[in-house]
């Protein structure tokens, strides 16, 4: 990594469309406040501190648009940003920020996608993911597997109670990905024309490169940068933001 001024800079999708469903919150998980801040400006403020994003697109529920707009406008004044409508399911909420980057003439070299419910995400991770996507073309954060992974067969009834194994993948090389995932623009927006061609609906950015038979890199994390799903996952938050205030 450069120096401040000559480092690589990086537009941002940070996706916030989800339903929340899994959290049993009547608000949408980025929206909840945490020690004075909502989720989503927890989870900004390291993109910002890099000092290296020129702008973020921010695809959320239609009922939030103004939410977000005034929480961004508030936080962070100085930051080029656009809140859109996004999609069904996560990867049409990408796809439509790319299109909403085009359409506001952003062509930054580099684009990262993060989860706007991975508050914990730290300025030097996303520093080393950009070197290695600067590297490789394509790079991601991820953790070592802690547990054994099972591929089971999920066409199995679901009224059964268990599901047979179909393999057990060798821990070692399994990793989990989080985000940030950052690529070449020209290579993300090929993945999604790609995946758009052949109706391949992937959990994450890097699976739709993969289709594209490119390769992409896995930079350590932590699991701290846990993507808030569960009740559990709230609570740890909580516990996390608001006992760092004491
Ligand atoms: O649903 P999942 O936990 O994978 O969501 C990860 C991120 O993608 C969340 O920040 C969520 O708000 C966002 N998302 C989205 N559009 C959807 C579904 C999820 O922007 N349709």
């Amino acid at each position: 990594m450069g120096t401040p001024s000559n480092r690589p800079r990086f537009a941002l999708i940070l996706p916030a469309a989800g339903s929340g469903q899994r959290l049993g919150e009547s608000i949408p998980k980025p929206y909840l406040s945490v020690a004075g801040r909502t989720i989503l400006e927890h989870t900004l403020q390291p993109f910002v501190d890099t000092g290296a994003l020129v702008h973020v697109v921010i695809p959320t529920e239609k009922n939030y648009i103004q939410t977000a707009k005034q929480c961004v406008a508030s936080s962070f004044p100085a930051l080029s940003f656009d809140v859109i409508q996004g999609g069904k399911e996560r990867q049409y909420s990408i796809e439509k920020g790319l299109d909403a980057m085009k359409n506001a003439g952003i062509d930054a070299q580099w684009v990262a996608v993060h989860d706007a419910v991975r508050p914990f995400i730290t300025v030097d991770e996303i520093q080393r993911c950009l070197d290695a996507a600067v590297q490789f073309g394509a790079a991601i954060v991820a953790v070592p597997a802690k547990d054994t992974i099972k591929m089971v067969d999920i066409d199995a009834d679901h009224q059964t109670v268990a599901h047979r194994i179909e393999d057990t993948p060798p821990r070692a090389q399994c990793w989990q990905a989080q985000t940030p995932q950052i690529f070449d623009s020209s290579l993300l927006k090929q993945a999604y024309e790609n995946a758009r061609e052949l109706s391949i609906v992937g959990t994450d950015d890097a699976s739709l490169v993969e289709a594209l038979d490119r390769d992409v890199y896995v930079v350590e994390g932590r699991r701290e940068n846990f993507k808030i799903t569960y009740p559990i996952d709230l609570t740890l938050t909580r516990w996390l933001l608001e006992g760092e205030e004491k």
